[in-house]
């Protein structure tokens, strides 16, 4: 299959950080298929081989193993190309159309990684340049909008240009192995379907823990906060795969129709539930693997009064037959103690205890980062009695399946996986635009409740697991999260 995968904001941040090494990886692993051109478009002057120059160097960064040797980046660079653009120029489009047009590819692939506030413009230009064709696909990269109206606006102006099918909705968070997984475990597999649902599970917690602050994104981050980056997204997203309906095939829209249901079904905000049942925290200097760190106040491009929140934790329920009454726990933060992100289903505990001693109930936990694996927690006897002793007591242990062992050759990363599934029309695990547009629906009330609320986010101290309101939040139910069990 030939392609021309055009790469908007082409020297940015996201295209060398994520996208040139998942296409590299791609290259290497000999999936990218053969007859292609990545087309890199930004606003400067550069020929190609300046390009290529620019991002060898970029590579250095990208960790050992995923690095080209010299010959095996001679042989990726002869995919890239480089072309100067001026996005609102009518001109530029018409160029660039030509250049399309000449080759013929099978596919053509726009990728934006742009600020989203082009998105609009570079739509209408290429819907007006005719480079909206049926062979043409748009990638669209989060964040897709402020909030609800903007994510609308910005979905009119794609529909202007581009039919559903072609504007692929990017959450790289459904690239991860782990999710794939879930949908085999749930899906592909009996056994645990029939203890899904309510009358098994007691909760379920979705947490997404990150180590790093903000870095040098402070201006981005400062606009955006901890529930617009990760929760209306990632998170919402890993919800609706833990709680969907099994689909009636593995078509994209059989699978995203049952998605859109389970964000319908969430239990709406109100301002009484978003003080209750919402928690916001920004971290304040502390200490992580035995390194002090400065508070989010402190970070470059961030203005010192700052109320951004780095940190949310939520509760809210699925409200439907399969889910009535189970809380689903939603957690993410920057400066937390680990890069941990995993989702625990916590099933219920036995109905008539018969061992001695309070035991922990089963769970499953499919886990995402740092390695994506899934872990059975069972409770089981060493058996050690000794004569005339008590009854046995139960010890926890888990089933431990490690995806990297079980399938060492074949492991492939987000971004890679996402950009092979644009570039070949697969459109499961992209976003579309009512799921998106739901997902804000949902956090509104939230923003809103918060910018009413004088109070700002709760300090927590960086390498703690955000502001004991986290913790108390969940206690309330008599549940705790997975790291204090
Ligand atoms: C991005 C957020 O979408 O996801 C970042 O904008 C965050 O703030 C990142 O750090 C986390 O992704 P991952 O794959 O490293 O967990």
């Amino acid at each position: 299959m030939s392609f021309d995968l055009v790469l908007f904001g082409g020297t940015g941040d996201l295209t060398w950080r994520k996208l040139m090494p998942a296409l590299f990886q791609a290259f290497r692993h000999g999936k990218l298929p053969a007859g292609g051109r990545i087309l890199a478009v930004a606003r400067d002057e550069r020929s190609d081989e300046a390009y290529r120059a620019f991002v060898r160097e970029r590579f250095a960064e990208v960790e050992a193993s995923k690095q080209p040797s010299d010959e095996e980046f001679a042989r990726f660079a002869q995919l890239l190309h480089y072309r100067r653009m001026d996005l609102s120029r009518p001109a530029d489009y018409a160029g660039l159309a030509q250049w399309v047009a000449a080759r013929g590819a099978e596919t053509v692939v726009m990728y934006l990684a742009t600020s989203p506030a082009l998105f609009p413009v570079i739509c209408e230009q290429l819907g007006a340049a005719g480079l909206n064709g049926s062979r043409v696909r748009v990638v669209l990269e989060k964040p897709l909008g402020h909030d609800l109206a903007s994510a609308q606006a910005i979905n009119r102006v794609v529909r202007s240009a581009f039919a559903e099918a072609q504007a692929l909705r990017i959450d790289h968070y459904l690239g991860k192995p782990a999710v794939q997984n879930l949908m085999a475990l749930r899906f592909g597999n009996a056994l645990f379907e029939p203890l899904w649902r309510r009358e098994s599970i007691a909760s379920i917690q979705i947490t997404l823990a990150e180590r790093i602050g903000v870095g040098t994104r402070g201006d981005y981050y400062d606009r955006t906060g901890a529930l617009r980056d990760m929760i209306q997204n990632h998170a919402l997203q890993l919800l609706t795969m833990i709680a969907m309906e099994p689909p009636a095939s593995a078509d994209a829209d059989a699978i995203r129709d049952e998605k859109l249901k389970v964000l319908k079904s969430l239990r709406p905000f109100t301002p009484e539930t978003v003080t209750r049942d919402v928690v916001r925290g920004q971290y304040r200097a502390g200490g992580i693997a035995g390194e002090a760190v400065k508070g989010y106040l402190e970070e470059v491009r961030v203005p010192a009064d700052s109320r951004c929140e780095t940190f949310v934790a939520l509760r809210t329920e699925v409200q439907n037959w399969r889910w009535a009454g189970v809380p689903f726990y939603l957690r993410t933060g920057k400066r937390l103690p680990a890069r941990d992100a995993q989702i625990v289903v916590n099933f219920r505990a036995v109905p008539h205890p018969i061992f001695p001693g309070s035991h922990r109930a089963n769970k499953l936990v499919i886990k995402l980062q740092p390695e994506d694996g899934l872990e059975l927690h069972l409770l089981a006897a060493k058996g050690s009695l000794a004569i005339g002793g008590q009854a046995e007591r139960l010890s926890p242990v888990k089933l431990d399946l490690d995806f990297d062992k079980a399938f060492p050759t074949e492991r492939v990363g987000a971004y890679e996986r996402l950009l092979l599934d644009a570039l070949a029309g697969r459109l499961n695990l992209f976003v579309r635009s009512d799921e998106q547009e739901q997902a804000w629906r949902w956090v509104m009330p939230v923003l809103q409740a918060w910018e009413e609320d004088t109070a700002g986010p709760r300090p927590y101290t960086a390498g703690t697991w955000g502001p004991p309101a986290s913790s108390a939040m969940v206690a309330r139910d008599g549940h705790a999260w997975d790291e204090e069990t």
